[in-house]
């Protein structure tokens, strides 16, 4: 059955995506017989798509899968958020796997490439109706929550996980931490992969957007535009995620004033970044340091990981960072082990912040699903841990910065 044509003073206002213009052309002339649907406009591209959709105000947004500057499912999720329009893709993939993804990002209708007319008119039309309907079922609306709503503040909050010994358990520590705090607090939480050359945080969280820092590096001087087209949204969690750079030899363009730029813009629109790092010195790592507020230092049970750790401390006083800013967190902890948390406490001259448990097999399961233990197994005691660290970061970051200098957790920038 057709969908009903609706009435001509109710006309379909429609704007087309392709970053082709003989495509758009050809869906113009597909319509052009058309009474109900009024093409309004034309994009070439995501951003510019964004921001016709906004201004424009179309019922319907005709959106091709891929575009040259940024992700058609990218581009779909942003309307769909911040506009009313509804979105039907686009796209020469006929595989489910599109159709899903395009679903989870809220497009209403979906066109295998090449279509008639009669595909495309029903469509559109379909989608048209079945977002009228559910406007009309919706209450009248205040305007959406912002997404920091619910957040205590702005607060802006860089969080550095590091470790001067490699395979400890930062990017597992970072993935579930940044899940955590985005879940507790329901602040504006941004996982930034700074481990340049090996960063695995897609993996880690299933993530399969191309862009990475090294677009926001590249953009130069950024805006919110540009930052929300860069930075995906962790479908599970609602997480922002800016992957390390797909081309490893980007890594050495990281200067210290191209990590600074960035950071700094990120600050200005998230409540925390939590920062996947490398073990080394380089000058973009150590830039992630001496901006974070908060460096959680990782260590484990093993002897050459607390030797490292130690002389780390040796290293950032001589950097002249202030040690407050430094909270040890114990990984991989087992009684068998030989050496007890305590000891390395003693060794160390502090406490953990937190000890979270030796489990491989959750963390290797979670890991080769691409979905974070904290998600999957939300009461076993390694999410529980996890948990309590997210709790004790998110009272640390509210503390007030003129509190006295021994009970204050973090450094004043
Ligand atoms: N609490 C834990 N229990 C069991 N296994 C863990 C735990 N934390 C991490 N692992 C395992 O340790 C390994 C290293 O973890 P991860 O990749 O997070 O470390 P990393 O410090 O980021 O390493 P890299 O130096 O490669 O960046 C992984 O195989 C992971 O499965
Ligand atoms: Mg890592």
């Amino acid at each position: 059955m057709q969908p009903p044509e609706p009435r001509a003073s109710k006309r379909i206002r429609l704007l087309i995506v392709d970053d082709m213009p003989e495509m758009a052309q050809n869906v113009q002339k597909l319509l052009h017989f058309e009474r109900d649907i009024q093409v309004i406009g034309t994009a070439a591209n995501g951003r510019e798509a964004i921001a016709k959709a906004s201004s424009m105000n179309p019922d319907v947004v005709l959106m091709d899968i891929n575009l040259r500057d940024m992700d058609g499912l990218k581009a779909t999720e942003m309307i769909t958020r911040q506009t009313a329009c509804c979105v039907v893709m686009m796209s020469v993939q006929s595989e489910p796997e599109y159709l899903t993804r395009a679903m989870m990002v809220g497009a209403r209708g979906y066109l295998i490439k090449p279509f008639t007319s009669d595909d495309l008119i029903n469509t559109v039309r379909t989608a048209a109706a079945a977002t009228a309907a559910a406007d009309h079922r919706r209450p009248a609306a205040a305007p959406p929550p912002s997404p920091a709503a619910n957040a205590p503040q702005a607060l802006r909050k860089i969080i550095a996980i590091f470790s001067p010994k490699g395979g400890v358990g930062r990017s597992v520590i970072a993935a579930n931490l940044a899940v955590a705090l985005k879940r507790e607090s329901n602040a504006r939480v941004v996982l930034v992969d700074a481990h340049l050359q090996a960063g695995d945080q897609h993996v880690l969280l299933n993530i399969n957007s191309p862009n990475s820092i090294d677009d926001l590096r590249e953009a130069g001087s950024l805006d919110q535009q540009i930052i929300d087209g860069v930075v995906a949204i962790h479908e599970g969690s609602g997480l922002g995620v800016l992957r390390a750079p797909v081309a490893l030899e980007s890594a050495e363009l990281f200067t210290s004033d191209a990590m600074k730029a960035i950071l700094v813009e990120l600050r200005e629109h998230f409540d925390y970044l939590i920062i996947d790092t490398d073990t080394s010195f380089s000058e973009a790592n150590l830039t992630v340091l001496e901006m974070a507020d908060l460096i959680l230092l990782v260590t484990t049970l093993e002897v050459t990981t607390i030797n490292r750790v130690s002389q780390f401390f040796e290293v950032m006083e001589r950097l002249g960072y202030a040690r407050s800013k430094v909270k040890l967190v114990c990984n991989r902890v087992d009684s068998l082990f030989g050496i007890q948390p305590r000891h390395v406490e003693t060794r160390l001259h502090q406490h953990f912040l937190s000890q979270i448990p030796d489990d491989p097999r959750l963390v290797v399961t979670s890991v080769n699903r691409g979905v974070p233990f904290i998600i999957s197994h939300r009461s076993a005691p390694i999410s529980r841990a996890i948990q309590v660290l997210a709790q004790r970061v998110a009272s640390l970051a509210t503390q007030p910065e003129n509190a006295g200098k021994e009970r204050k957790g973090w450094s004043q920038r």
